[in-house]
């Protein structure tokens, strides 16, 4: 097998901050946190962004309606997002905002590279926008709403805007991108978006008006400041930022880490992601990421998640009904990564009592209260293995490069049923290999298999560290792995469980859920 790279770098969507964070903006960043935990276990030198979208006319009438400055405005309403992170412990290693100034250099520098190279032009934009996507849309795209409204696609009210504006030639880029996604199959996962892609840039494409005049908030247009720029022109570029650019100087956090980007969006913003970005940055001389992930939408309780229908989810409302590491759990499992998936608390409080307290939880618990009272409250000390003690030993050891595989292309649900077979497998052995019965009869051979059990656990834990980081450190604990043996690198045979290592008093670690009322119910 080829050597993975080492580094790897990771982004989520930049947050609109017209809106108070809830869980679908909580699920793109989970994801990225899953992923970017993996790779550090796993060795890999992470870079994982996130941050906030600032500016746009979107931004600037919410915070006219608020009755404050925009920058004031932002500057509140982006810490909301800060304290997202540290509630479900996200890992970012840096939080971004348009806002700062290493953003508007990069962006202008963007800009002037696009501009040098002869891929901006001067012109009007007569046509429709939809403030809410921030997206500009075609005459044949709307359907006619009340009152004479147009009305986009995404059900967003459009307006007539015509004004000077500058395009970016995006109509001579198709061919071009066609032969990327071409030679890159993966560039686009999972593989139905991708087809939903080509398929768009197949049909034409269009030049793009790429700066506003109607309004100010934005980073203004070089040599032009009657002009700002487009804000998903701006906010696109925030992945550059991140890595100094517009240094891309060998040695450059950019010549590090740009080459291996992958960014992780949600199905409405795939297209900005996979269409104007490569185009953008390919017109720049730069690189194309090297994949955009595009996940699903959650529903809650069957129905659109929206202000008006008052079923808005706070992820800290989750948190504190459910746990953080259940949440985390849930977030993941539910819905295969990609697919669109709804939240119920039925749903939920199953995945709970079934996956982790029955399943997970249990075999921890009896194997280690086993091992208390009957081996000395130390590690057991394994006599010579059987089959089944191979067999269950060998699924354990196969776990991390199969997980490798499924987390190379985001299968985060994927990942988590190999784990789950792995739990299915000890749960069964237990009830087969009956140790309590061996107490009396065996008790050389209960030392081997409650021995292989808490082997088996080591590297659940070890590898549910990045969903649940607090309760797998717990586990962890209980069997006194060392803090520098939790890495990937730990699972080896040389890295075994020490026999006769004395362990701590055993501590339920996945409490049931017997509350049965939904959040805010
Ligand atoms: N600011 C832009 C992104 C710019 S990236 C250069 C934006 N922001 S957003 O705040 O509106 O949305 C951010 C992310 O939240 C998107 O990936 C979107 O898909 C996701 N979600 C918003 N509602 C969601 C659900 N109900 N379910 C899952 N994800 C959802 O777009």
């Amino acid at each position: 097998m080829a050597a993975a790279p080492a580094t790897f770098y990771i982004t989520t969507p930049i947050y609109y901050v017209n809106d108070v964070p809830h869980i679908g903006h909580a699920y793109t960043t989970l994801a990225c946190d899953v992923i970017a935990r993996f790779m550090r276990l796993d060795g890999r030198d992470v870079r994982f962004l996130t941050g906030t979208d600032e500016h746009g006319q979107k931004v600037q009438t919410s915070a006219a309606r608020a009755g404050v400055a925009p920058q004031a405005f932002t500057d509140r309403v982006s810490q909301n997002f800060r304290d997202l992170a540290r509630a479900m412990r996200f890992s970012n290693d840096d939080f971004i905002r348009t806002t700062e100034p290493r953003h508007k250099r990069a962006t202008q520098a963007l800009w002037q590279a696009l501009e040098a190279r002869g891929e901006i032009y001067r012109g009007t934009y007569a046509g429709w926008y939809a403030v809410r996507d921030e997206a500009y849309y075609q005459p044949e795209e709307l359907t006619d709403g009340p009152d004479g409204r147009k009305i986009a696609p995404t059900g967003a009210d459009c307006e007539w805007v015509e004004e000077p504006s500058y395009f970016f030639r995006l109509s001579a880029w198709q061919d071009r991108l066609l032969a990327h996604y071409e030679a890159n199959p993966d560039f686009i996962l999972p593989a139905g978006k991708r087809n939903e892609v080509v398929a768009f840039v197949r049909s034409g494409l269009r030049d793009l008006s790429v700066s506003r005049t109607t309004f100010d908030w934005g980073i203004p247009v070089p040599g032009d400041p009657a002009h700002i720029m487009y804000v998903w022109l701006d906010a696109l570029t925030n992945y550059l930022t991140a890595v100094g650019y517009p240094d891309t100087a060998p040695g450059s956090d950019y010549d590090r880490y740009w080459a291996g980007v992958h960014h992780l969006v949600g199905k409405d913003i795939l297209r900005f992601h996979a269409v104007y970005w490569p185009a953008f940055l390919m017109a720049a001389g730069l690189a194309p990421p090297r994949r955009v992930f595009a996940h699903g939408w959650w529903t809650i309780e069957g129905q659109k998640m929206s202000k008006s229908l008052g079923n808005v989810i706070a992820p800290h409302t989750l948190v504190d009904t459910y746990g953080l590491d259940q949440t985390r759990y849930f977030l993941m499992r539910e819905v295969p990564f990609g697919n669109d998936g709804d939240f119920s608390h039925r749903a939920m409080v199953n995945r709970i009592n079934g996956d982790l307290a029955n399943d997970y939880g249990n075999l921890v618990q009896r194997v280690l209260s086993m091992v208390a009272k009957n081996c000395g409250a130390a590690v057991p000390t394994p006599d010579a293995r059987t089959d089944a003690d191979q067999r269950l030993l060998g699924s354990a050891r196969d776990l991390l490069a199969r997980s490798r595989a499924e987390i190379e292309v985001q299968a985060l649900h994927r990942f988590l049923d190999l784990v789950w077979a792995v739990v299915g497998d000890a749960n069964r052995y237990v009830d087969e290999q009956a140790p309590w019965a061996l107490r009396k009869t065996d008790p050389v051979r209960m030392g081997t298999v409650l021995y292989c059990l808490a082997e088996t656990i080591r590297h659940l834990a070890i590898l549910t560290q990045p969903v649940m980081p607090d309760a797998s450190g717990r586990i962890l604990d209980l069997l006194a792995v060392p803090p520098d043996r939790r890495g990937f690198a730990a699972l080896t045979p040389d890295h075994a469980l020490a026999p006769g290592t004395p362990l701590p008093a055993p501590a339920p670690v996945f409490p049931r859920h017997v509350d049965d009322a939904a959040p805010g119910a």
